[in-house]
């Protein structure tokens, strides 16, 4: 892997929003389901005859006016009611990918939650079939490489999470890792801990959220006790400064969402947003759109807005970057011709 960096100094400021949009990049936080665009709930709703909460997609679109996390989740679960059949999942992460592709993301890893369905009574066939063959399509037909990651559900309970793990391991080729998302606060990561032994006794990749609206505590026991590879927001560590010095010393990536954290209110503004702390301080942040859908923007848009609210430069679009191909669970010899496709993107920039 070519380790030295580019030379960024001479980037201009007003080809900054062209560089961002055009770098290979890769997704390494986004919820599938938080990917479905209103027209596409009302489309499958009709489709499977499911009744809606609201009239019209405009009517759905006001309703997307978030406090919290918990006011985003009550209407995200409610959205991927509409999903039932094999074809409802393709065609959600189809249209994701085919999005991803023109932001020029190269690799993406697809959160999906699978008890938000089977409780409903989708099969956990029907909903990793359907999402994995819209990876494999999309490998061979949009020439993106996409894996998927299995979230459980952080306000059920432990045993729920171990049922859902035994019905998702016929299909365990289909999926890299797993992950914990949902209502964190009150939830902490150690809740989990004997799952994500087992899973890590698997074989599988281990990331968890911690540290969005919950303490700076919960990225300590997600490391400690999850033994997870990567965090997924992490934004509360600048709490605590020997926790930015552990997560910069063992080059644990934090998956940060800027757009995201803004409509949940976990920051006022995008300038006042901590991303260039993070990487000042050392640490292997990367951009992702978490749930782009409902929170304005796929993501180029978080980069661009990002960017612009200002104190960022193409020095650490660079590190941004490369960082999601470092931090990604693909092989060393891809994540070397992704690195090399960027440092080439680069070079054409100066
Ligand atoms: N599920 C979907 N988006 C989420 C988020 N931002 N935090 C926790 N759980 C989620
Ligand atoms: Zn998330």
């Amino acid at each position: 892997m070519n380790l030295a960096e580019p030379d960024l100094t001479s980037v201009a400021a007003e080809r900054l929003p062209a560089l961002l949009r055009q770098m290979p990049k890769a997704e390494l936080h986004i919820h599938i389901e938080g990917s479905l665009e209103p027209e596409m709930i009302f489309a499958l709703a009709r489709r499977n005859g499911v009744q809606l909460p609201y009239a019209s997609v405009e009517e759905l679109r006001r309703a997307y006016a978030f406090t919290n996390l918990q006011s985003f989740l009550d209407i995200y679960y409610a959205g991927a009611s509409v999903l039932l059949t094999e074809q409802d999942f393709y065609d959600m992460a189809q249209a994701y990918l085919q999005k991803a592709v023109q932001d020029n993301v190269a690799h993406a890893e697809l959160f999906f939650d699978p008890q938000t369905h089977t409780a409903r009574g989708v099969s956990m066939e029907t909903v990793i079939g359907g999402l994995h063959r819209a990876c494999t399509d999309a490998a061979g037909g949009l020439g993106i490489d996409a894996s998927l990651i299995l979230c459980f559900l952080r306000h059920l309970s432990e045993e729920e999470a171990f049922e859902t793990l035994e019905q998702a391991l016929p299909f365990r080729d289909k999926f890299i890792g797993v992950g914990l998302d949902s209502g964190e606060v009150g939830n902490p990561p150690e809740k989990f801990a004997r799952v994500f032994a087992r899973c890590r006794e698997l074989g599988f990749h281990l990331v968890a959220h911690a540290g969005e609206e919950g303490p700076a505590a919960y990225i300590w026991t997600a490391l400690d006790v999850l033994k997870v590879e990567r965090i997924d927001h992490g934004v509360q560590a600048i709490q605590d400064a020997a926790l930015m010095a552990r997560l910069a010393r063992d080059r644990i990536a934090l998956t940060v969402c800027p757009l995201s954290n803004l409509k949940l209110c976990v920051f006022p503004d995008l300038a006042s947003h901590n991303l260039r702390q993070l990487l000042d301080a050392g640490l292997a942040a990367t951009v992702n759109s978490d749930d782009p859908a409902y929170f304005g923007g796929y993501l180029n848009d978080n980069f661009t807005q990002t960017f612009a609210a200002g104190r960022l430069h193409a020095g650490h679009a660079y590190r941004l970057a490369r960082n999601s191909f470092e931090a990604s669970f693909i092989d060393d010899a891809a994540k070397r011709r992704h690195i090399d496709r960027l440092d080439a993107t680069f070079e054409a920039f100066r």
